[in-house]
């Protein structure tokens, strides 16, 4: 019953004025009419994301109030920019953030899962169903739906790890190389995988080139840095050699405080000159003596001993930022020096090729410098090609998000069938498994089951395909123990190519729920705005 509240009545009995506890405006929303209001929230907020799902989905285009625009099919996205005032609606935009942190992907699943739990509980709570026997129910699915996945997951190959690659990939712009990207990705985390702990996203970096296209993308194995070369002497193309990471400067530590030297004579002016200038070939000289080709420099290079390097064969580039040195340094495999005092072989890192490359056609001042093919790196970049505005953007939330649910598959070493397979599979299972339910949650696990349908009811649909007559079809296919899903043109077939990381999709099942779930607690709104 929604209405203007005045208070909660707390009088013993007639006569007694109520007491007021809450502002005039105040609106409380009891009964039926809670989940009403909470379930038609989540029906707006799926059927936003409803026609960006699959293969076929359409992208959105988010205009922000900063004027700036960004064209995305990315769930995780379009919900983070989205200005949500409703409370249910918040808890739906917070439930997509727990999925893109946990995985990067499966965001619009996830929210049409929970959108369809709810619709489901909607019809149940109208035929007069209490929400715990609801909840109830939708658990006892879950629990078991999630156990059921390990009998459909399927043993990991370097085939389906690339399908995995581009089923995630799916819809983000990076399909236009859609192929080329998926391998990089793979390669990516091979590589780094080798030399760390575990197979992650944050063992790659990410380059914008600035030119070309999507197709001339390529792994750099090192890292790639936007800076000017400072003399047009300096080597290109060092190979196989040394490299040493500064932290700080390389130049005589200037005063702190003002400071006057007086000099009386020429012969003063000349010692001093001599001292500082044997100062500064001692910092060269520090370098020169531990092998280095190549020094990065967080701080500033003296120009003085920048061209004794130089005259030497040694590049010095300064003023890196953090981010930079720590990649450079995880790529190469050296320690970041504090002081180049300290400095010694052991410190340093080693390369393959040191290349950089001037763009004059173009007004940028800063080179490309790539530090390849590094013996065995930590981190890896990939250069993405491209103009570097949105459209690159949109690209590199695509490989992010690949990279993220093609890391995951490679620790669990199992993955599951994508194109609503899975979820058709969990349908039969849930209802399977209802049969020997002999109470009312027997109703809600029916729910649940055709709920799980949606995931391949959205796929058709999207593709311009007859969603009840897909799902009826698949219904009857996974009587037989045929593990079908949706394919691109909408067609029921053996879901080749389109796999998921388990814990993607038992996530997303999991979030989904237990969002709904909480929704169906709620027994009362308060509202201080009134609505
Ligand atoms: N080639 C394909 N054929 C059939 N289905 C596919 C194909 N590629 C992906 N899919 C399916 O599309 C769905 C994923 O769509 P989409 O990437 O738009 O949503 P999401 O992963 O849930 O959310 P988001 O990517 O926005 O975080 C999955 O069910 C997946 O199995
Ligand atoms: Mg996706």
């Amino acid at each position: 019953m929604a209405g203007p509240c005045f208070g909660w009545d707390m009088s013993d009995g007639a006569g007694k004025p109520p007491v007021v506890i809450v502002k005039e405006q105040t609106n409380v929303t009891s009964g039926t009419d809670v989940q009403e209001k909470l379930i038609s929230a989540s029906d707006v907020f799926a059927n936003l994301l409803k026609p960006t799902f699959g293969p076929k989905g359409l992208d959105k285009m988010m205009y922000k109030t900063d004027g700036n625009t960004a064209v995305t099919n990315d769930g995780a996205k379009i919900v983070s920019e989205l200005l949500v005032k409703h409370p249910a609606a918040k808890m739906l935009v917070s439930m997509c953030q727990s999925q893109e942190e946990a995985c990067g992907d499966g965001v619009t699943t996830t929210m049409l899962l929970c959108g369809a739990l709810l619709q489901e509980s909607q019809t149940l709570l109208r035929k007069g169903l209490h929400p715990l026997t609801i909840i109830g129910g939708y658990r006892k699915s879950m629990i078991s739906a999630i156990s059921m996945l390990d009998d459909i997951a399927t043993p990991l190959s370097d085939e389906r790890l690339i399908g995995v690659a581009e089923t995630a990939m799916i819809g983000k712009g990076a399909e236009a190389s859609l192929e080329l990207l998926s391998r990089i990705v793979v390669k990516t985390l091979k590589i780094t995988s080798e030399n760390t702990d575990y197979p992650a996203a944050e063992h790659v970096s990410m380059f914008k080139s600035g030119k070309g296209s999507l197709s001339d993308s390529k792994v750099i194995s090192g890292v790639a840095l936007r800076r000017r070369i400072p003399l047009d002497g300096l080597p290109n193309d060092i190979r196989d050699a040394k490299i040493a990471i500064v932290g700080g400067d390389l130049k005589i530590r200037s005063m702190t405080r003002d400071a006057q030297i007086k000099i009386a004579s020429p012969e003063e002016l000349d010692s001093f000159v001599d001292a500082e200038r044997e100062r500064k070939e001692h910092i060269a000289n520090a370098i020169l003596g531990t092998g280095a080709s190549v020094v990065l420099c967080g701080g500033e290079v003296d120009k003085d001993v920048l061209h004794t390097l130089a005259d030497r064969g040694v590049v010095a580039i300064s003023e890196l930022d953090e981010v930079d040195l720590r990649n450079a340094a995880e790529a190469t495999s050296s320690t970041i020096i504090d002081s180049i005092m300290d400095a010694s072989a052991d410190n340093l890192g080693s390369f393959g090729s040191f290349v950089w490359e001037r763009n004059e056609s173009t007004e940028m001042v800063e080179d490309i410098i790539r530090i390849d093919d590094c013996p065995s790196p930590a981190l890896v970049t990939i250069e993405v090609g491209g103009d570097g505005k949105e459209a690159t953007e949109e690209a590199i939330r695509g490989i992010h998000d690949s990279l993220r649910a093609t890391s995951l598959a490679m620790s669990e070493k199992a993955v599951l069938p994508g194109g609503g397979a899975s979820h058709s599979m969990i349908a039969h299972h849930v209802r399977s498994e209802m049969e020997s339910e002999p109470g009312r949650e027997r109703i809600a696990m029916e729910a649940f089951a055709r709920a799980m349908e949606t995931i391949p009811a959205v796929l058709a649909e999207n593709s311009g395909q007859n969603p009840l007559d897909k799902v009826l079809k698949l219904r009857s296919e996974a009587r037989i123990g045929n593990c079908m899903g949706i394919d691109r043109d909408g067609e029921i077939t053996l879901p080749e190519g389109v796999w998921h990381p388990k814990s993607v999709i038992s996530g997303s099942l999991e979030t989904a729920t237990e969002t709904a779930i909480s929704m169906l607690r709620i027994d009362q709104v308060v509202s201080a705005r009134g609505d």
